[in-house]
């Protein structure tokens, strides 16, 4: 039996000899970098987690006890249609793309790569947090999302050595070799290189920029490069776990902060400090970071690439067959915030060029409705207080706004105006050490820190007592 038996996949690997020959020389690299990079302090470890080994409903969640690095990661493809067709754009109706189309092959890789480069780069982001964990099942969701980010570094691996020779395989390397927050040789995306030390940040960033993720996907799942797309569709399923996880996160640290609030006479954020509970306030700091962080990912407003990657019929819109009727856009205008003359204005720009900032806005919709769930936890226990997301101008590092100063309303403000409100604004040092301090691990089965409600159920069909890790 080959090495190659025991990856489970899709895509016919037993008799694909120049993938297996990449993946041959890329594996152990791989294995050496998870071990390296990946979850600290646990990796001998059982860990109750779901390995997909088909894609069909019963085969893409397989619980059971697996250590990490004996975990099997696969290649997984959505099944391919009869007769696919490109979705959108110039080529609208033609067959869909089987190899990469040459004139795009640069831009496309880029994708795929940048794409790639963010799933080891959460996983180097993590790798910290389980000496903290607050429950076994909140290590355990931990575990999950880091080895299917792991995963989706494969998926994207696939792509590079199945169809773009050489420099494909070069790229596969490189994946392993840049690392989160490295000055030298960091991770592509701003949002990548921020750390992620404390589980306040692990549920904001599973909230918030996995969500990126989704948007990205799903407007690839529709690509006109069908392998890239199958890939895409499948990773989806597996992401819905990672910003459930961030999204009901967060609600239970909200629900176990109002609970607190509660119990004291003026609700305040001191009182919640006394009682070792996450103030309000730092909970709506690390919302602000992270979110807006998030946004940056989507690129700038106004994007030639973005028009690009839509005409060639490479990059869609969110539910772009679903939602909408014309897949062409090629006379559609939109209208869009910018700054000109140091004012805000508004600017009519040809769709296709606008294609990053509409998807950025299907992405603020989705967040609004996780602040709404949350909003209502505090509705729930009798708190007036509410979250809000910022402006999407607030605190961004990429695009029209990147280089101005807003307020979280979305008003110019000067720069000194900024820096002395943005320690209300954003997490400070104190603030992260206030929660770093409130980390103390809770490892017994069916237990739970202080700062955090327990959730509504287990996972796996197993309950919130079930001993997810066995220590
Ligand atoms: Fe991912
Ligand atoms: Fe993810």
């Amino acid at each position: 039996m080959s090495v190659f038996d025991k990856i489970p996949n899709n895509v016919d690997l037993s008799n694909d000899p120049q993938l297996q020959r990449a993946l041959e020389k890329w594996l152990p690299n791989f294995l050496s970098w998870w071990n390296e990079m990946g979850p600290e302090g646990f990796q001998g470890y059982d860990v109750y987690l779901r390995t997909a080994v088909s894609v069909e409903p019963e085969g893409w969640a397989h619980f059971g006890y697996v250590k990490m690095p004996e975990y099997r990661w696969g290649i997984f493809l959505n099944p391919s249609k009869t007769n696919a067709t490109i979705g959108f754009g110039d080529g609208c109706g033609h067959p869909a793309y089987q190899e990469v189309p040459g004139e795009f092959r640069n831009a496309l890789r880029r994708i795929v790569v940048t794409q790639g480069d963010t799933e080891p780069a959460s996983v180097e982001q993590q790798r910290r947090l389980g000496v903290t964990c607050p429950s076994m099942y909140d290590l355990r969701n931990l575990f999950q999302v880091n080895v299917e980010e792991g995963r989706h570094l494969w998926a994207m691996v696939y792509i590079l050595q199945k169809y773009f020779g050489r420099d494909g395989r070069e790229e596969a390397e490189e994946l392993l070799q840049r690392r989160s927050g490295n000055t030298d040789k960091p991770r592509i995306l701003g949002a990548f290189n921020q750390p992620c030390d404390d589980w306040l940040n692990f549920y904001a960033f599973t909230m918030f920029t996995d969500r990126d993720g989704k948007y990205q996907l799903a407007s690839l799942a529709e690509s006109g490069f069908e392998p890239l797309a199958r890939t895409c569709q499948f990773m989806l399923t597996e992401e819905a776990h990672h910003m459930f996880v961030g999204e009901s996160g967060l609600e239970r640290i909200v629900k176990r902060t109002a609970e607190l609030m509660k119990q004291t006479k003026n609700q305040g954020d001191d009182e919640v400090r006394a009682l070792n509970g996450i103030p309000l306030s730092i909970i709506q700091r690390y919302i602000n970071f992270w979110y807006s962080y998030s946004l940056d990912l989507f690129g700038g407003e106004i994007s030639s690439n973005a028009a690009d990657f839509f005409s060639a019929g490479l990059k869609g819109r969110y539910l772009e067959q679903k939602k909408y009727e014309d897949h062409v856009i090629s006379d559609a205008t939109y209208s869009l915030t910018v700054i000109e003359n140091g004012k805000l204005a508004t600017k009519e720009v040809p769709l296709r060029n606008a294609l990053n900032e509409v998807l950025r806005g299907e992405y603020v919709k989705d967040c609004e409705r996780g602040l709404a769930r949350w909003n209502k936890a505090l509705e729930e226990e009798g708190i007036s207080a509410r979250l809000v997301l910022p402006s999407t101008r607030f605190h961004r590092h990429q695009g029209e706004f990147a280089n101005h100063n807003f307020d979280l309303g979305g008003n110019l403000i000067s720069e000194e105006e900024y820096e002395a409100k943005a320690p209300h604004w954003l997490p400070g040092q104190e603030d992260r050490a206030y929660v770093r301090e409130l980390m103390k691990p809770v490892t017994d089965p069916g237990k739970i820190a202080n700062w955090i409600a327990p959730p509504k159920s287990g996972v796996g069909g197993k309950p919130f007592e079930f001993e997810y890790v066995r220590l």
